[in-house]
């Protein structure tokens, strides 16, 4: 099929390359392009074959709907057929950027985009290529992580290239994505906002801005049922180890970190783990009979989710077969941290 990959400038990509991207979703093609969040594979979203065949390349269970990409407010009167109140707040604050909102459809929005749900994901992306794809292509871009389904996302173009390689057209390499961890997603409804997915935009930004509208406008919380949010598989975002993550309070999870990695070791198995930078001392013994992948600070989540996938790929391509990594703080950035390993933690196969 072609998995061509082309350097673009993140800030100013080349017109003549977008335009060559454009042209292949225009004739329902697929390109992966860089965004704010992880790396997006992306098709005409108004065409049903296309969008198909996103679902094909990633070998995606039909049942898990997409985003769809506008690059600004005007065009979103073609994707929904209304706007709340609460949703108007939530994109005047956060868009363009890292946060999906769910909305009712309109009947152009193909089903199988949304998985026959009568709502529609919906994100305008700030990242410059994603910006320049969407406007060159003139069209809405359906965009699901450019990752295969179940597995750990994509936050740089050779993690698309390992996952889809040739089953897309061309690849667009603005370098590493920066928040590296997805959008956060949230279904906007005239007197409340239910958080669906965790994200790079945090609930504590979300509650305040929903607050400003209106203080009796709740963000809700906790348990989403896959009906409400078709992509909260258990077994997701995972890497081919398996990983195991250590809940609980820090005087409890670093002494067992430490347990864990001599049982696995002793068991022969090739162990990995994902370290904070003030949990360094706990291993340091152990050198380099363990694969460490360093995640920053644990006072800098930020720098902890843009590490987090990419920290996965390292060590399955380090050859580790068990990864070992503890729980940090849930606040702030932390929610969706704590989400993506605890579904990347899940050792059963997925079914649906
Ligand atoms: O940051 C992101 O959101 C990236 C970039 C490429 O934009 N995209 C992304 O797409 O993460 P994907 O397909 O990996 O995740 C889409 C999420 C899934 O959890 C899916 O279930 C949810 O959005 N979703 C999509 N449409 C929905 C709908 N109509 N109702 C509820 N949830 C929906
Ligand atoms: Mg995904």
């Amino acid at each position: 099929m072609g998995g061509e990959v082309i350097p673009v400038d993140p800030i100013h990509p080349d017109p003549a390359v977008i335009e060559r991207a454009a042209a292949i979703i225009r004739r329902g093609g697929l390109v992966a392009f860089p965004t704010e969040t992880v790396y997006g594979l992306g098709a005409n979203a108004l065409d049903e074959d296309a969008v198909r065949s996103i679902y094909e390349a990633k070998r995606r269970a039909l049942d898990d709907p997409l985003i769809v990409h506008v690059a600004t407010m005007a065009e979103l009167g073609g994707i929904v057929a209304e706007l709340p109140n609460t949703a108007r707040v939530l994109a005047d604050r956060f868009w363009p950027g890292p946060l999906t909102l769910v909305l009712p459809k309109v009947p152009v929005i193909p089903d199988i985009a949304t998985a026959n749900l009568p709502t529609v994901a919906v994100r305008i992306p700030s990242h410059p290529v994603a910006q320049a794809l969407i406007r060159a292509a003139g069209l809405p871009i359906a965009a699901p992580s450019a990752n295969l389904f179940t597995r750990t996302s994509a936050t740089t173009a050779e993690h698309v290239v390992q996952d889809l390689g040739d089953r897309v057209n061309l690849v667009l390499d603005g370098g590493p994505a920066s928040h590296g961890i997805e959008s956060t997603v949230v279904a906007a409804q005239r007197n409340e906002a239910r958080l669906l997915r965790p994200g790079a935009t945090t609930p504590e930004a979300i509650a305040d801005a929903l607050s400003a509208l209106d203080p009796t406008v709740p963000l809700l919380l906790g348990a989403v049922g896959r009906t409400a949010s078709p992509g909260l598989m258990a077994k997701h975002y995972s890497p081919r180890a398996s990983l195991f993550l250590l809940t609980g309070e820090p005087s409890e999870t670093r002494p067992a970190l430490r347990r864990a990695v001599e049982r696995a070791l002793e068991a022969g198995r090739q162990v990995g783990v994902l370290l904070v930078d003030e949990d360094a001392p706990l291993l340091e013994d152990l050198g380099d009979r363990i694969s460490v992948e360093p995640l920053g600070s644990e006072a800098d989540l930020g720098q902890v989710a843009s590490r987090l996938f990419a920290a996965m790929r390292s060590l399955d391509a380090a050859g580790c077969d068990a990864i070992y990594v503890r729980a940090l703080d849930t606040s702030g950035l932390g929610l969706a941290i704590l989400d993506r390993l605890t579904r990347a933690a899940h050792a059963d196969e997925f079914t649906a």
